[in-house]
C-alpha cells in the first residue's frame, strides 16, 4: 500500500501565529543563528538562549493547529496506507491536530534535556539556568532542541521512510537547511513521487516533479482533499 512520507517546516505554523525563520520578519532577522540556535551559543550565554526558547514554547502553548495542520491529520486518518510526517517544527501543533505518527527531527520546545546525564524530562514552561536535572541534580539543562551542528534526531528512521514512499510531500520548508533538503533526493532516487507545497517557490523547487503555490492553509486541504478522492497521481 502506497506510503507517504511529508516533511513540514515553519511555514505550515506561519498562519497559527507562529513566525518562520527566513522570512523578512522571520526569527533569523530578529536573533543571530550562532547567539541561539548553536551549542556554542548555549556555553557562551546560556540565559539568552534559555529566554529566546522559553518564550517560542510560551506562544507554541498558545497556538492553536490550522487547517493544513488538520488536513494532514485527516489524511492519516483516511489513506488506506502509512503517512509519516518528518517535522523540522519544534511546536506541537501536528499532534494537537491529531496527527499520531510525527518525527520531530529538531527536537521539541515540550522537552528538557540534561547535557551532564542526558536525562530527558518535559519541559517547565519558562526553563532558565537555575532549572536542575530532575535526575543528577546538575544545572546543565538545555532545551531538548537540535541546534546548529548537532545531528537531527530519527535520521535512521527517516532514511527508510524517504526510501520506502511512493509520494513525498515538503510543505513550508525554504530548502535551505541541511540534512532536511536533501530529502526530496532521496525520496526521488527510492522511486517516490514529489510534490512541492509553498507559499512560493523554494530554491529547490526544480528538484520536485509538481509544485503547489498558496497558503498552507489553502493548498494542503486542496491537495488532501485530491489525494482522498483520486490516489496518488
Ligand atoms: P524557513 O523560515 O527557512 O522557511 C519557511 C518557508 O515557509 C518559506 O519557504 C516560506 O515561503 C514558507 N511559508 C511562509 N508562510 C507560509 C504559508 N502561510 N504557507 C505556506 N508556506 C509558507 O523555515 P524552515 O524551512 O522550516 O532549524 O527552516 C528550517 C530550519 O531552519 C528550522 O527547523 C530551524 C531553522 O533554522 C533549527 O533551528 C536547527
Amino acid at each position: 500500500m502506497t506510503k507517504i512520507a511529508i516533511l513540514t517546516g515553519a511555514g505550515i505554523s506561519a498562519e497559527s501565529g507562529l513566525g518562520t525563520f527566513r522570512d523578512a520578519k522571520g526569527l533569523w532577522s530578529q536573533h543571530r543563528i550562532e547567539d541561539v540556535a548553536t551549542p556554542e551559543g548555549f556555553a557562551r550565554d546560556p540565559a539568552r538562549v534559555h529566554r529566546f526558547y522559553s518564550a517560542r514554547r510560551q506562544q507554541a502553548a498558545r497556538a492553536t493547529p490550522n487547517a493544513a495542520h488538520r488536513a494532514l491529520a485527516e489524511l492519516e486518518q483516511r489513506w488506506p496506507g502509512e503517512v509519516v510526517i518528518v517535522t523540522q517544527n519544534v511546536d506541537p501543533l501536528h499532534e494537537a491536530a491529531g496527527s499520531r505518527n510525527v518525527l520531530h527531527m529538531h527536537g521539541t520546545l515540550a522537552g528538557a534535556l540534561c547535557a551532564a546525564c542526558d536525562h530527558r524530562w518535559p519541559a517547565p514552561q519558562e526553563m532558565t539556568t537555575d532549572t536542575t536535572c530532575p535526575a543528577c541534580h546538575a544545572l546543565r539543562s538545555r532545551p531538548d532542541v537540535v541546534w546548529f551542528g548537532e545531528v537531527p534526531y530519527h535520521l535512521d528512521e527517516i532514511g527508510d521512510h524517504l526510501t520506502e514512499a511512493s509520494l513525498f510531500a515538503a510543505i513550508g520548508t525554504s530548502g535551505q537547511v541541511q540534512p532536511a533538503a536533501s530529502f526530496v533526493q532521496e525520496a526521488a532516487y527510492g522511486g517516490a513521487r514529489t510534490v512541492e507545497l509553498n507559499l512560493a517557490p523554494s530554491d529547490i523547487s526544480d528538484a520536485f516533479d509538481e509544485r503547489r503555490f498558496g497558503p498552507a492553509t489553502e493548498v494542503v486541504p486542496d491537495w488532501v482533499r485530491a489525494l482522498l478522492s483520486h490516489g496518488p497521481e
